[in-house]
């Protein structure tokens, strides 16, 4: 029988592993956040506050990301867990002892990275391969792994797996997914060894049952194991459900949870899969992992884009797993399980799956959140404290900025007015909302009104503050979020009736006729673009100055490689290197490499980018001493940076 103030008692029912028993199915999934020391990996302060704020989420099992068995030859990440001396374990101790003071129990991912390994880790030695394939990159040296390795690699997890438990951990994670250098055995695509090793499925599932057997004579019955492997790598040849179930179904000697995630960190292509962002199906591995779980004894864990508890819950009643885990939900709102549990899962701030959190790990620096300026800052945010002396905060501006500044000001103690030219708040995330598929968007705009309409600042709309309401009000500090202007290069025709921004083709507020060409590739006219050409039937054209292999760099891997699907998907076309001259009507006249082409269309969209107007941020900065200018009014960029800035300033005042 579940309580009676929640409606997910599937989900808060506690499970049994064997050897573990959880107090509900919510786990953290895996997510390295490189707050250990940079080179050495031992746990630090700020670990010890990450991993404490992952059990005090409420979830029941906490697994923390790459932890390589091998710094020399399968590290990853900077920053990672060390596992690879017996000094480390009083650190490791220190982490399982802070999980298990909140009720959860904890886990850590044992990799060897393989193909994938850090080059700045290797040190100029090649990375080690299950055997050579094809898709290798060109510009780095394999070693393809001999028997002897193996049986290294086999004495490293072992070592690995007995520090953690000398340390308290209650589980530890095998990590044989996404192209490491244990998953790429039971791959024929990744695997083409002639020795015992490759070919039959036996042969390719050999050396990880070798493994599990040494893990676990190692720890003993009473720890348990968890298995991560991917359900489909994306790849032809690939392993099927049916080969990995039946290797999963040999393992179940050893393991205790199988944790089914899906595809490559090691192809840029497919790494889409591994971090679904908005632009990929929802439960990405879900009917995978069902039909996974018919085949075999062992519990599992349903992994990716799962879209919120409410579809968490639905998994575990309908059987499709035991266990639900999830990373980004939870690093967008670390209180997900303790919201859902107390009743309020309408709180629970949505993650926009935007990916910028894997950006920072990857560089070996702390994970961050577009939507919660405190994740992975713990140990500095615990607590927000008041301000020393509350005053009166005028906030212009009821963007995303603005709304975070009006929260975290309230939250300060401070009295907070914030002001708002348009009639609803939201700014640019309207716009930035609007794509069919950006579902977390808009999900994210309605909580962010509703926090700042509740949060306690009294909110002026249709209201455009100028240097004398400022004056007339006299607050003790101006918070000036008020954006940027979209750019407005001197071209001729620029100003037709057939050429609308970026905004109004998102928003729909002007006509958009059936071949439409976008001046500026940006992300917001590419994305703009799929929208257009999915929902509306256009015939999409891009133009930008750029190369094609520079537009995309700001934006993740993890996205770029979904983004590049759907244009291809949807015939849209990319003009690079190419400078637009003239707009006529009907018509876009570009030149590249000298000559001077011309592409019929009817609508023109402009997409240049945006920039604060320095006139008007000027007339409204220097009225009060006390004014800090954040978000798109100080530089256009982006949701992570606008929500980043607001609160970094704001959490001072
Ligand atoms: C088409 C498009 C798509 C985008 N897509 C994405 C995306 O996918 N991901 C992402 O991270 N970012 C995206 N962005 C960028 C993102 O929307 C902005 O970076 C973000 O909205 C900036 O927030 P802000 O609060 O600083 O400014 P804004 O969102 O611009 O808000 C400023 C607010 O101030 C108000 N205002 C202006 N002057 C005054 C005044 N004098 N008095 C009172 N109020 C005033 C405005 O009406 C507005 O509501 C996109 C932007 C565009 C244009
Ligand atoms: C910041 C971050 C770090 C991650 N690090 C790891 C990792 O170290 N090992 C791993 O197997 N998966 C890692 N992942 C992937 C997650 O475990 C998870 O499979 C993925 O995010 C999809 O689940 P989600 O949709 O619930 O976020 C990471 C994810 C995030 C967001
Ligand atoms: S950075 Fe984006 S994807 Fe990652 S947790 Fe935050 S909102 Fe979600």
């Amino acid at each position: 029988m579940g309580p009676s103030f929640n409606e997910f008692p599937h989900v808060f029912s506690p499970i049994d592993l064997g050897p573990v028993q959880l107090k509900n199915r919510i786990q953290f999934s895996p997510t390295v956040s490189a707050h250990c020391e940079r080179v050495s990996g031992e746990v630090t302060p700020s670990m010890v506050a990450y991993i404490g704020a992952q059990a005090r989420s409420g979830a029941g099992l906490v697994t923390i990301g790459s932890s390589p068995v091998n710094h020399d030859e399968g590290r990853d990440f900077l920053g990672c867990l060390s596992v690879v001396r017996d000094t480390d374990v009083p650190g490791l101790g220190n982490l399982a002892k802070e999980a298990h003071i909140y009720g959860a129990k904890i886990s850590a991912e044992l990799i060897h990275a393989g193909r994938i390994a850090n080059p700045i880790a290797l040190k100029g030695q090649p990375a080690w391969v299950c055997s050579l394939s094809d898709d290798l990159a060109p510009n780095r040296e394999y070693h393809v792994v001999t028997k002897a390795d193996l049986q290294k690699v086999i004495a490293d997890f072992v070592a690995a797996a007995r520090r953690l438990k000398q340390a308290g951990f209650d589980m530890l994670m095998i990590h044989g997914a996404h192209g490491n250098l244990v998953s790429s055995f039971l791959s024929p695509v990744f695997n083409t060894r002639t020795d015992e090793y490759g070919g039959s499925l036996n042969n390719r599932m050999r050396f990880q049952l070798e493994l599990l057997e040494a893990v676990r004579a190692e720890i003993g019955p009473d720890m348990g194991i968890e298995y991560r492997i991917s359900s489909w790598e994306y790849k032809d040849g690939s392993p099927s459900v049916e080969d990995i179930a039946a290797f999963l179904k040999e393992a179940g000697k050893y393991i205790n949870l199988v944790n089914l995630s899906g595809g490559l960190i090691c192809d840029l292509s497919l790494v889409q899969f591994m971090m679904p962002s908005y632009l990929v199906a929802r439960n990405i591995n879900v009917e995978r992992t069902a039909r996974i779980r018919e085949l075999i004894d062992t519990p599992v864990a349903a992994v990716g884009n799962i879209p919120d508890i409410y579809a968490a819950e639905e998994i575990v009643a309908t059987g499709k797993a035991d266990i639900v885990a999830m990373a980004r939900n939870m690093v967008a709102d670390i209180e997900l399980p303790k919201k859902a549990w107390r009743g309020q899962a309408d709180r629970i701030k949505p993650c926009l799956h935007c990916n910028l959190c894997i950006t920072t790990p990857g560089l070996g620096q702390p994970v961050r959140c577009s939507v919660s300026p405190t994740r992975g800052r713990e140990l500095q945010f615990e607590h927000i404290a008041k301000a020393d002396k509350p005053g009166r905060v005028m906030v212009i501006g009821g963007g995303p900025a603005g709304m975070q500044a009006a929260q975290i000001a309230t939250l300060r103690g401070h009295k907070v007015d914030l002001y708002e030219a348009e009639g609803e708040l939201g700014g640019r995330l309207r716009e930035a909302s609007a794509m069919w598929c950006k579902d977390y968007f808009r999900r994210y705009l309605k909580w962010s009104i509703r926090e700042t309409e509740e949060c306690g600042a009294t909110i002026h709309l249709n209201t455009k503050v100028t240097p004398e309401l400022i004056e007339a009000e006299k607050p003790d500090f101006v918070v000036l979020a008020i954006g940027a202007d979209h750019i407005v290069p001197k071209i001729p025709g620029i100003d037709g009736e057939n050429v609308i921004n970026v905004t109004e083709a998102d928003l729909r507020l002007k006509p958009v006729g059936k071949r439409v060409v976008f001046c500026g590739a940006g992300l917001s006219a590419t994305e703009a673009g799929i929208d257009l050409a999915h929902e509306e039937g256009c015939e999409v054209t891009l133009i930008d100055m750029l190369p094609a292999n520079m537009l995309m760099r700001e934006i993740p891997f993890e996205n770029s490689g979904a983004l590049k699907d759907w244009m291809k998907k949807l015939d849209i076309k990319l003009i690079d290197e190419a400078k637009v001259c003239s707009i006529g009507d009907g018509y876009v006249e570009y030149e590249r490499n000298g000559e001077v082409a011309r592409i019929e269309c009817d609508t023109v969209v402009t997409s240049f980018g945006l920039k604060p107007d320095a006139k008007v941020v000027d007339e409204l900065r220097y009225v009060v001493p006390d004014t800090v200018v954040v978000g798109d009014a100080n530089e256009a960029r982006n949701i992570y940076w606008a929500n980043h800035d607001a609160f970094n300033q704001v959490v001072w005042l």
